[in-house]
């Protein structure tokens, strides 16, 4: 009995360790969208330089460049709201995308043909234009960026 208990002490702190390696070295699919795609502060930022800047202060330019990203320039409550939308097919075949009944302002960062790794460079476009997100999880919210249309 005593041998019993203390394998289940061990067992349960296995299991806790790995919880808590999970949280803290994965980032989830929710976080990653936000990490890539949100950033609500700045309303007019149609530069290259903002895109140059960002693509690598949210981390899309480390082992390669990532080579096209769209930021959203709106509200988080906004954007998580897509996904209360009825769902239509992603570019994928998956059923589980939203597209957001308003425009919303964002700027689309596309790598030049001049630009090379680890010297990312990015041409900016400023748009006004629906999104269309994949969604996720128990609470339901924005995991994949899909397309804007
Ligand atoms: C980018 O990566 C570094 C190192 O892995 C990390 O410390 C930092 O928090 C990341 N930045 C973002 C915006 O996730
Ligand atoms: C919406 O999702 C439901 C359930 O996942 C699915 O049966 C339906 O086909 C989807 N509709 C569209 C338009 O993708």
């Amino acid at each position: 009995m005593a041998q019993m208990s203390s394998h289940m002490i061990l067992l349960l702190g296995l299991l806790l360790l790995g919880l808590v390696q999970q949280s803290v070295g994965k980032e989830s699919p929710a976080k990653k969208f936000q990490r890539q795609h949100m950033d609500p502060g700045n309303l007019i930022n149609n530069d290259n330089n903002y895109c140059n800047h960002m693509m690598k202060a949210r981390n899309m330019t480390k082992g390669r460049c990532k080579p096209v990203n769209t930021f959203i320039h709106e509200p988080k409550e906004l954007v998580d709201a897509v996904c209360q939308e009825s769902n239509i097919t992603c570019k994928n075949g998956q059923q589980k995308c939203h597209q957001s009944s308003l425009p919303m302002t964002l700027t689309y960062c596309k790598q030049t043909g001049a630009s090379k790794y680890p010297n990312c460079q990015y041409r900016a476009s400023y748009l006004t234009k629906r999104i269309i997100v994949a969604c996720e999880g128990k609470i339901y919210v924005p995991v994949h960026f899909d397309a804007s249309v």
